[in-house]
């Protein structure tokens, strides 16, 4: 076994690799020059990375890519896209396209609250508990007066502090339920300042009270934190266009087509194991421009599928309908997201790719980062209802295999010619590559 390291955070990062490669790697050359080839020889830009994160020894690259043509509220934007999986750019570039030419994207805000929650235990009795949080409030709101005032400033702040009385579900388990409005930034340090604020304040409030027994002063605070699960910081974005502007084929006349979309949407509202993977597809589009654009795609990506699950049953993001001979095409997402603070100001891509999106305020990045995910269903779903997903997918996947192989410029121009008119496989790119190579 690797003997235990201690002090490692504090080592240099040349100490810091050549534990690794000495410990993991046999001392291998090629794993040290993996890991150096990576670093930026602007040392400042280099720092900047290294400071993001503890322990970090190199970069790791993903492409970053942009999606042109997209129309939302009538203004065009060129959405960059953060993603290493072949097709999805090339998927929303098209699904923009489709969209461009019936209207472009609708896109609408609905509300934009944040929650946060002091979760603690209470022995005693809840009526008197909800008596002194009634007399603590205001003290409550009080104390983050210091904390909240830039937030004020920029139109934020506290919404609101509710006792909830949980003790059906856990004995003695009650929460203050605490909502925020956090204007362009995520808020997350904000909320757990706030939050860890009102635990201090209450817990000493509570010691004091003349009401509550020595057992009922004793409250004891169990966390305080954030919720990623934001209900009500909805974003919904629509496309819709009258039925017979849609595709119309000898295979699937328009009307066909649009009923095939609903008939597909329907499936993954009332399936799970399908509404798992179309929300996936829905993640393709929202993660790669959240992380474009320096936000938490863990927290988007936990809070999206809450909400998917919030009848009791996984279910869809995106719905359609078909009215007046219309078709409407649309999803319905929390998206709490920042254009402030966080990585917005620090990282040089991100800083480029807000001014790329025209330096969005947060609500106008939800609006976008939601047209990217509806517009990424739309690509999937036109393709699984007609020619499959394979065919683009594989198109997309020709280049990895020929870098797995170490093509040439040559072989990659021939093989990629070959392969406009022949279905791509795994074994018949090798073998074409084999063929070319004799
Ligand atoms: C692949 O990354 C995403 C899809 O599977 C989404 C879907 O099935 O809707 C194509």
């Amino acid at each position: 076994m690797i003997p235990e390291v201690t002090g490692f955070s504090k080592l240099s990062k040349e100490s810091k690799i050549d534990w690794l490669i000495n410990t993991h790697f046999n001392a291998s050359n090629e794993a040290k020059n993996t890991l150096l080839t990576y670093w930026n020889s602007d040392q400042k830009l280099q720092q900047l990375h290294e400071e993001f994160a503890e322990n970090t020894i190199s970069n790791f690259y993903l492409p970053f890519s942009i999606a042109p043509n997209f129309t939302i509220n009538n203004k065009r934007y060129t959405i960059p896209m953060t993603i290493e999986e072949s097709s999805v750019v090339a998927a929303a570039s098209n699904a923009a396209k489709f969209w461009n030419r019936r209207g472009g994207f609708k896109a609408k805000v609905i509300n934009t609250e944040k929650i946060g929650q002091v979760h603690f235990s209470f022995n005693g009795d809840s009526k008197k508990l909800e008596t002194f949080f009634i007399s603590v409030k205001p003290k409550l709101i009080k104390a983050i007066t210091d904390i909240q005032a830039n937030m004020k400033k920029r139109g934020g702040g506290l919404l609101d502090i509710k006792l909830r009385n949980k003790t059906t579900e856990i004995p003695n388990y009650y929460q203050l339920h605490c909502t925020f409005e956090t204007v362009d930034a995520m808020g997350a340090n904000f909320i757990n300042t706030c939050l860890e604020q009102f635990s201090q304040t209450f817990q000493s409030e509570a010691y004091n009270y003349k009401l509550f027994s020595e057992q009922e002063k004793e409250i004891e605070i169990i966390m305080s934190i954030l919720s990623n699960y934001v209900p009500n910081c909805i974003v919904r974005a629509e496309v819709s266009c009258p039925i017979l502007d849609l595709p119309n084929t000898p295979q699937l006349s328009s009307l066909a087509y649009a009923e095939k979309i609903i008939r597909a949407i329907t499936i993954a509202e009332k399936e799970p194991y399908r509404a798992v993977t179309h929300n996936k597809g829905i993640m393709n589009g929202i993660d790669a421009v959240v992380l474009a654009t320096g936000n938490d795609f863990r927290a988007i990506e936990a809070g999206a599928h809450a909400y998917a699950s919030k009848s009791g049953t996984y279910s869809s993001l995106t719905h359609a309908y078909i009215e007046n001979d219309t078709l409407t095409y649309y999803i319905e997402i929390p998206l709490a997201v920042g254009t402030i603070g966080g990585l917005t100001s620090l990282h040089p891509m991100v800083k480029l790719a807000m001014e790329l999106l025209g330096k969005p305020n947060a609500k106008e990045l939800m609006k976008i980062i939601a047209v990217a995910g509806l517009a990424q269903n739309f690509g999937a779903v036109n393709s699984l209802i007609t020619t499959g997903i394979q065919k683009g997918h594989m198109k997309m996947h020709l280049l990895n295999i020929l870098n797995q192989h170490d093509a040439t410029k040559e072989e990659k121009e021939k093989i990629v010619q070959y392969f406009i008119e022949n279905t791509i496989t795994h074994s018949e790119v090798l073998h074409q590559l084999a063929l070319l190579r004799a």
